[in-house]
């Protein structure tokens, strides 16, 4: 996976003004690969130790599965044009420290109230630093998608050196992530629009989606609490 995406003679067709050589090129790219995948991997497993140890205590895992990815050089390169970096690869202390979703990790709960706990569980540990959080659970986008966005910084220890690179997290629900998903498929299928009436119904659907959410929430207690009464959920 390193070094997957990456490869200098491909970015180099796409930035002609960039004068250094091939070596410097493949090493810029090679160290944003090895310290954004290293950070990916990190705060990966933190979450995966949260969510065993969790189950350990409570018979219960939260996070039902973990997606990563590293965004794909030409995103980071058209990121940074929309962000009005210009030079791109002689200003790559901008693009580290503006373009905070370079690595990427999206965290599949069971419940809405498991976004909480879990990203509670990560912030609280003492090498993990929260440097932004959107919290679009409680107030959702105009478009209805909702989901819990925070960017941490984690230390990476290399052979002499140590970084300390960001990571943006989305904890969703089941339900916030079929929706996020089958919205983006829809629109980027329609070339990035959608006619006013079907982001209306897709805004309903997330209305819809969210109540089933709450709805699954008090059933799961009341499953849990052991109660015989189901007509109040
Ligand atoms: P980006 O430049 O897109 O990364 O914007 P940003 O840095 O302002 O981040 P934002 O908080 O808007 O979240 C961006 C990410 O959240 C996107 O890459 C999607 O994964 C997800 N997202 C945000 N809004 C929507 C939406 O309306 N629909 C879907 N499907 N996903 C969304
Ligand atoms: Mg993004």
């Amino acid at each position: 996976m390193p070094f997957r995406y990456y490869h200098a003679d491909r970015i180099r067709e796409k930035m002609p003004e960039y004068k250094g050589t091939d070596e410097e090129l493949q090493e810029i790219i090679d160290d944003i690969s090895l310290q954004y995948n290293s950070a990916i991997r990190e705060v990966e497993t933190k979450l995966q130790i949260l969510s065993d140890d969790f189950d350990k205590k409570h018979s219960y895992m939260p996070i039902h599965h973990i997606q990563s990815r590293l965004k794909s050089f030409d995103s980071i390169l058209e990121k940074a044009s929309r962000y009005g970096i210009v030079d791109p690869l002689n200003n790559i202390d901008r693009i580290r420290r503006e373009i905070l979703d370079i690595g990427g990790i999206r965290v599949i709960c069971n419940y809405e109230e498991d976004l909480h706990t879990m990203s509670g569980l990560l912030l609280a540990q003492e090498d993990i630093e929260l440097i932004r959080m959107k919290d679009y659970c409680n107030s959702p986008k105009e478009s209805g998608y909702r989901s819990l966005h925070m960017v941490v910084a984690v230390p990476v220890y290399l052979v002499n050196r140590k970084k300390i690179v960001p990571v943006e997290l989305q904890f969703r629900s089941i339900a916030m992530d079929a929706w996020a998903s089958l919205e983006h498929e829809l629109r980027y299928k329609n070339k990035g629009t959608l006619s006013d009436d079907i982001v209306d119904a897709l805004k309903e659907c997330a209305q819809t989606l969210h109540e089933v959410d709450e709805r699954m929430s008090r059933i799961r207690h009341h499953v849990l609490n052991d109660e015989n009464e189901y007509s109040q959920y």
